[in-house]
């Protein structure tokens, strides 16, 4: 696996593999990977011909008193585990070659960037599509893969891509959950062990949501089923609910009863200092 720094040299390679008539996978990440990037990888390895995996800790999309500095780096692991599942490149640019002085350029995607976590991250998405539409324009990829885990992102980069034109093929991956349920995330790194028992209120949720779902005989109003989920998680000792919705998947409009297409979609804080996200169809199809 060659590891590439330079966006220059990672769009040569990408236009001499483009002319070989190389399909290009992309799986664009922020580095400490874990099984659920790895489940990504192994996709984009079934997918492609050629396999890149991007490492960039996107300085744009994180806020004032987010977590940009503690977030975890390690480039050396991560390139024996992106190696070990059949990898081509492990492209790692630096934040001065992604934005040199003078950066001014924002993509925005307006509506379904606003409500979730866009209520909490002020402009966190504008900061992803930017990002991701570098990316594109840099490793040229044929087909882009995003885990479901990050369900708003994967909604917004998908209106970016029709409403640009991009030819960028985006591909869904469901969450990749431990044993327990917890959906894997590179932010678990910050719960300490006592604290994973506490995270798991995110997946009972939805489980409790599905069985609510499964059990009744009408179709249920969304706004009960979220009250109920709230209070319950607001009762777990140190968990905290941010928002806790089901939208329809596509529009990420409320629902008013649920349906087929609806989607519980929940943001919670751990003892104060972790954020976590989850989401899940309720309807078992
Ligand atoms: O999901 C992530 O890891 C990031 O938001 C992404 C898509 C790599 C953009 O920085």
């Amino acid at each position: 696996m060659k590891l590439v720094q330079h966006p220059g040299e990672m769009a040569d390679l990408s236009a001499l593999w483009r002319q070989e008539g190389r399909k290009i996978a992309l799986v664009p990440t922020m580095g400490s990977f874990h099984d659920g990037h790895l489940a990504l990888m192994g996709q984009a390895r079934q997918l492609g011909d050629r396999v890149v995996v991007s490492l960039f800790v996107n300085p744009i999309q994180f806020g004032p008193g987010e977590d940009l500095a503690a977030y975890p780096r390690d480039l050396q692991k991560d390139r024996g585990l992106a190696a070990s599942v059949g990898v081509d490149v492990l492209y790692a640019p630096s934040a001065q070659e992604m934005y040199p002085p003078g950066f001014q350029t924002t993509i925005r995607v307006a509506a379904l960037a606003k409500g979730l976590c866009g209520a909490s991250r002020p402009g966190h998405f504008d900061g992803v599509c930017t990002v991701v539409m570098k990316l594109f324009q840099q490793i040229m990829p044929h087909l882009a893969i995003f885990g479901e885990k990050d369900f708003q992102q994967l909604a917004v980069i998908r209106r970016m891509t029709r409403d640009l034109d991009l030819a960028v093929s985006i591909i869904a991956h469901p969450t990749v959950r431990e044993e327990s349920g917890l959906a894997m995330s590179s932010r678990n790194g910050y719960l300490q062990e006592g604290e994973k028992e506490q995270a798991l209120c995110l997946y009972r949720a939805i489980c409790f949501a599905r069985e609510l779902v499964k059990t009744s005989p009408f179709p249920l109003a969304a706004a009960d089923v979220c009250g109920q989920i709230a209070e319950n998680i607001n009762t777990t000792p140190g968990c905290v609910v941010e928002y806790v919705e089901i939208v329809d998947a596509d529009s990420l409009e409320s629902c008013e009863t649920i349906n087929n297409n609806s989607r519980l979609i929940l943001a919670v804080t751990v003892n104060r200092k972790v954020r976590l996200i989850d989401n899940a169809g309720l309807v078992e199809l």
